[in-house]
């Protein structure tokens, strides 16, 4: 195995050309990922964290978006490479659990023809064999009587039991990396807990990293090494997940955290209520994005956008000109 990073995002930008004019959806995002690593993505809704994920590994549309900066997976350069070298490492390299996993599947097709489908495609396996391995899969994610429900229909599954088909499909063709979009969005508590369990095993015995992507930091606190939060498309902390929960220094993660539900006991929610109004990205301030929200704000954050520095502790940095105070104990405390 390499010792390279197994990801490098280098000033990653997406901008969408819409009727009102461009919309920086991403705005120069600089992180990487270590192998068998579990980095979260937090932030509120419409922070840019889908669409980061999805210009990650290369599947922005085609048209009206501009991609600038840098994206490697395991040694691959992402951006500006072609659909069809792309698609040599979809699947293969990186693979993305999608925001709604629901649509995710075909409605009309037997789940384990699906899964097939990815095996005889990707990796040209003839039919039994894909067929044994998408049942060694279905057995994998923790379906009970693999071998009947490969003929099921994803209708007759439970919400649960098809995230995990989703994630069967996901891991097919052995990825090094697991992107999951909000990958328990729209379950119960229980359920939410079981699929990110499995997940948390498959990383380890598959060897791959995962990068969690969600608005709850509930889901991310026992289940990430570092956290990334973002806002209005940009990175405004980030640093070891104990660190970003308990010594945060930016007034946003104090807030996402504190309209959070709690760790235990909480039951999965898409309200995350920030008082004041996630910004227009057609026309962010020059200033902090967040100082129109922001209680700590002062002339200069209206001014002038403050950079990551780094806090205290080792790779922890936040973006802050009035940044709270060292050793401030979380919400979560
Ligand atoms: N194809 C597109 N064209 C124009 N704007 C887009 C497009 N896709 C996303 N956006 C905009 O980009 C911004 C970031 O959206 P994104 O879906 O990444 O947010 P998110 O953090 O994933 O939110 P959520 O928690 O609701 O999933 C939003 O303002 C969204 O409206
Ligand atoms: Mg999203």
């Amino acid at each position: 195995m390499s010792d390279e990073k197994l990801l490098v995002v280098t000033d990653l930008k997406t901008t969408f050309d819409t009727a009102n004019g461009p919309l920086p959806a991403v705005g120069g995002v600089s992180f990487d990922l270590e192998r068998n690593e579990t980095l979260g993505i937090v932030g509120e809704s419409g922070s840019g964290k889908t669409v980061l994920s999805r210009t990650i590994m290369g599947l922005q549309p085609r048209t009206k978006v501009s991609v600038t900066g840098s994206s490697v997976i395991d040694g691959f350069e992402v951006v500006g490479a072609s659909e069809n070298d792309k698609r040599k490492i979809w699947g293969t390299e990186v693979a993305m659990i999608f925001q709604d996993p629901m649509t995710s599947l075909n409605p009309v097709m037997r789940i384990g023809k699906q899964i097939d489908e990815a095996l005889r495609v990707r990796l040209g396996m003839d039919k039994a064999a894909a067929k044994a391995r998408a049942i060694e899969l279905l057995e994998l994610v923790g379906i009970p009587s693999p071998q009947e429900r490969y003929n099921a229909y994803p209708g007759m599954l439970s919400g649960g039991m098809r995230q995990r088909v989703v994630i069967a499909i996901a891991l097919a063709c052995s990825p090094k990396l697991l992107m999951a979009d909000e990958p328990t969005t729209g379950l119960d508590v229980t359920i939410q807990a079981q699929i990110l369990n499995l997940l948390d095993e498959l990383k380890d015995r598959l060897k791959m990293s995962v990068i969690l992507v969600t608005h709850d930091l509930g889901v991310v606190a026992t289940r990430t090494s570092r956290i990334i939060v973002m806002y209005a498309g940009r990175i405004v902390e980030t640093g070891n997940t104990r660190d970003v929960f308990y010594h945060h220094r930016m007034p946003y993660t104090k807030a996402l955290l504190e309209s959070s539900p709690k760790v235990s006991n909480h039951s999965h929610t898409r309200l995350v209520t920030i008082p004041g109004r996630p910004p227009n990205l057609l026309s962010l301030p020059d200033g902090c994005a967040f100082a129109p929200r922001c209680s700590y704000a002062t002339d200069q954050c209206h001014l002038v956008r403050p950079e990551l520095e780094p806090s205290t502790e080792p790779g922890h940095t936040f973006a802050c000109w009035n940044p709270l105070p060292i050793n401030v104990e979380g919400a979560l405390a």
